[in-house]
């Protein structure tokens, strides 16, 4: 027997222990060790039913994503269903952790599903543009009913164990801790039961009300138009589903396959598989000492109170941490804790906060009107307004008031990090924490490093930022860091662009087909143009618009008009203002572009400015980048961020659309193209 897998028999029970660390993913080794197992067990006359559990954190979390696209090799999941599900004894499922996937559809596969109540069950592939391809889509349907397993496959969040167990996704509940237990107890009943054994594949009861019924497929489309744009396999999963109420099994599964493989050997799959992967890069630094243990962070001090401040104490609070949020002005002050308050109040009052829960994190919030306050706190986060010599100024108070080992870190958006350290006696000890406004919704964390930064203060900002549930990804000091400096050109370029003919409605238009929320002027509109256009004196388009009282949608006008209800519709006044800006500024070309050529015009430039951070040593890889579009920007997940898009157009081809726009290509794109090499593979 492979070391992955480990048998014993207890009073007729044979139990397979699976141990594949870190999550015991159906790698080959998993799959052989899961056949080996079986085949003993069904050799074995002493043995009358089957347990299989697994060892480590978590029961089987899915197939092994790293294996797709490759040989697979050994057992295929087929092979090891075929035994388990038809090899005449009873096989119970013991669930800790997550049963995920491929997992979960193992779980299907055995005849019963018993787990802990902390364990969680699911369907997640959609999440890796894939839908279950191991019969998920066939057998949960016939478990949940159709409208369930939409929910469930094509939203893809694991569930509950006490939920999964009303939903009959699981059979029984074990006591926590007594698993393995609870598992065997329920298998010996089982064994002193007999009768026949129940297979999922056999129930009609749950599909059967939904047969001859395609509204259901094609209202349930419509329903969720917005949140599957752009996306592949949501539209898959729900024809699987429709396959499950409409064939039977064998076909079903056919079926399923078929969709699978179309999934599989999609672009928006393989870029969605690479950001899985990507979001867990951003966390591990390439050039970081080994065994640098990260301080313990319990308290947190937050200076400022406004939209950056009061999001990023909430952050905190909703992650359990003690908050101390200071701020000079009293109003300023009251108004920020009136926020969180309100925030809170509304989540309850939406259910999504349990009122108990509510209360627990407001009880953990002190405020207070002197730096003093946070004397004791572990991590101080700076959040006031962005002006070099204010922050000097609170750093170099800071330093004297805070205890030795704290970290002082600041939330600016462009400011050089390495500037506000030196104002401290402990510049090893500060740290840039970027976080996006809403602060405590967006899950992008950029994490600045100083060059003195040291590495047990970056291991712990990296180990805060997941207590915080945040996505971390590590930035060196430069103007506007990562996402806001690669971003920065897809503006840039849509002004200029607007001044040659294309109108915003045109440019946004194509901004939202390629997969964007909203395109730029629709994105400056809902900030406000003085917001964006503050702290410059230059005449831009902007400014022009300013002059006439057209500040975005809070002003019933900016780029667009906008009625009460704030519907965009095409502004002849913006037009006209653009039309003046641009003969002003001597602009008389006009031309018309595609959609594509105005996607290229826009985000070609993005591409080449991400080729410069990543020379210049700004971002560590391009997995990171693409981290902090996807995640700071809402760049369209099923491109893979803007260097996997890249990749997928062809560097090459981006080169001569950056040459013929005129813009000198950076000199690692060029290397990369003239050498057929990529930036995200390998
Ligand atoms: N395959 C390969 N590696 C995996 C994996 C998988 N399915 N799931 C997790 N890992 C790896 C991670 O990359 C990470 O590796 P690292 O330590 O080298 O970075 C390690 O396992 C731990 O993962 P997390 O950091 O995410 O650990 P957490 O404890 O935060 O979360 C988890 C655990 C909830 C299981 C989470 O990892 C997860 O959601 N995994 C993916 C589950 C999934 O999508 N399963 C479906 C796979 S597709 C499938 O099954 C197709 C089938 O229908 C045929």
């Amino acid at each position: 027997m492979s070391q992955v897998g480990t048998t014993e028999v207890i009073d007729g029970v044979g139990i397979l222990t699976i141990d594949y660390p870190p999550v015991n993913a159906l790698s080959v080794h998993t799959r052989r060790a899961l056949d080996e197992g079986f085949r003993q067990f069904a050799a074995d006359d002493d043995v009358k039913a089957i347990v299989l559990i697994c060892a480590g954190r978590t029961f089987i979390a899915g197939a092994d994503i790293s294996e797709f696209g490759k040989d697979m090799g050994g057992p295929s999941l087929q092979d090891v269903f075929e035994i388990i599900e038809n090899g005449g004894k009873p096989v119970v499922a013991a669930i800790h952790g997550t049963a995920l996937g491929g997992g979960y559809e193992l779980a299907l596969i055995c005849h019963y599903r018993i787990a802990v109540p902390s364990a969680k069950v699911g369907l997640p592939e959609v999440a890796l543009g894939l839908l279950p391809g191991a019969g998920g889509t066939q057998r949960l349907p016939r478990i949940v009913g159709i409208p369930a397993a939409l929910d469930l496959i094509t939203g893809g969040a694991p569930t509950g164990a006490q939920k999964a167990l009303a939903l009959g996704m699981i059979d029984a509940l074990a006591e926590e801790g007594n698993l393995r237990e609870g598992a065997i107890a329920f298998a010996a009943d089982l064994i002193q039961k007999g009768g026949p054994l129940t297979r999922v594949r056999d129930r009609q009861d749950k599909v059967e009300p939904y047969r001859g019924k395609p509204e259901i497929y094609s209202e349930y489309l419509a329903k969720h138009a917005r949140a599957f744009r752009g996306f592949k396999a949501p539209f898959n999963i729900v024809k699987a589903i429709e396959a499950a109420a409409e064939l039977p099994f064998e076909q079903g599964i056919v079926r399923e396959r078929e969709l699978f493989q179309e999934l599989v050997t999609s672009t928006e799959s393989a870029a969605q598989r690479y950001y899985f992967f990507a979001e867990r890069q951003g966390a591990k630094v390439p050039d970081f000492a080994k065994d640098v243990q990260p301080l313990a962070i319990a308290k947190v001090g937050v200076i400022g109170a406004g939209t950056m401040g009061t999001g990023i104490a909430m952050a905190c609070l909703d992650a359990g941490l003690s908050v101390t949020m200071v701020e000079r002005d009293e109003a300023a002050l009251d108004r920020g804790a009136a926020t969180i308050a309100d925030t809170y109040k509304k989540q309850v009052e939406r259910g999504r906060l349990k009122p108990d829960v509510a209360e627990q994190r407001l009880g953990k919030l002190d405020t207070a009107l002197f730096l003093d306050a946070v004397k004791e706190t572990d991590l101080i986060i700076e959040a006031v307004f962005e002006d070099m010599d204010i922050k000097e100024g609170l750093f170099a108070e800071l330093d004297l008031i805070a205890k030795p080992e704290a970290i002082i870190a600041s939330n600016s958006s462009f400011l050089d990090l390495n500037e506000i350290a030196a104002a401290t006696s402990r510049p090893s000890g500060v740290v840039g924490l970027h976080f996006f406004s809403p602060a405590n919704v967006m899950r992008l964390l950029e994490i600045v490093r100083g060059s003195a930064t040291s590495d047990t203060t970056l291991a712990t900002a990296l180990s805060f930022a997941k207590k915080i549930a945040k996505v971390p990804v590590v930035s060196g000091v430069g103007p506007g860091f990562i996402a806001n400096r690669v971003m920065a050109p897809r503006s840039q370029q849509a002004l200029q662009l607007a001044l040659q003919g294309p109108e915003p409605e045109q440019i946004d238009q194509a901004m939202f087909n390629f997969g964007f929320a909203m395109g730029p002027f629709a994105m400056a509109d809902l900030v406000g143009l003085d917001v964006i256009g503050r702290g410059s004196n230059e005449r831009t388009l902007q400014s022009d618009l300013i002059k006439i009282g057209r500040l975005g949608q809070k002003k019933g006008g900016g780029f667009y008009d906008y009625d009460a209800s704030r519907t965009a519709t095409p502004s002849p006044v913006a037009s006209q203002v653009i039309a003046d800006f641009a003969a002003a500024k001597g602009v008389s070309t006009k031309i018309e572009l595609t959609a594509d050529e105005i996607v290229e015009r826009l985000l070609y430039p993005v591409v080449n400015e991400c080729a410069k951070i990543l020379d210049e040593g700004i971002a560590a890889r391009a997995s990171d980048i693409d981290v902090a579009c996807i995640l700071g920007y809402g760049w369209p997940v099923y491109t893979g961020g803007p260097m996997f898009w890249a990749d997928t157009v062809g560097l090459g081809k981006v080169v001569e659309g950056l040459e013929a726009m005129g813009i000198e290509p950076a000199k690692l794109l060029k290397e990369k193209a003239a050498n057929g090499e990529s930036f995200t593979r390998g």
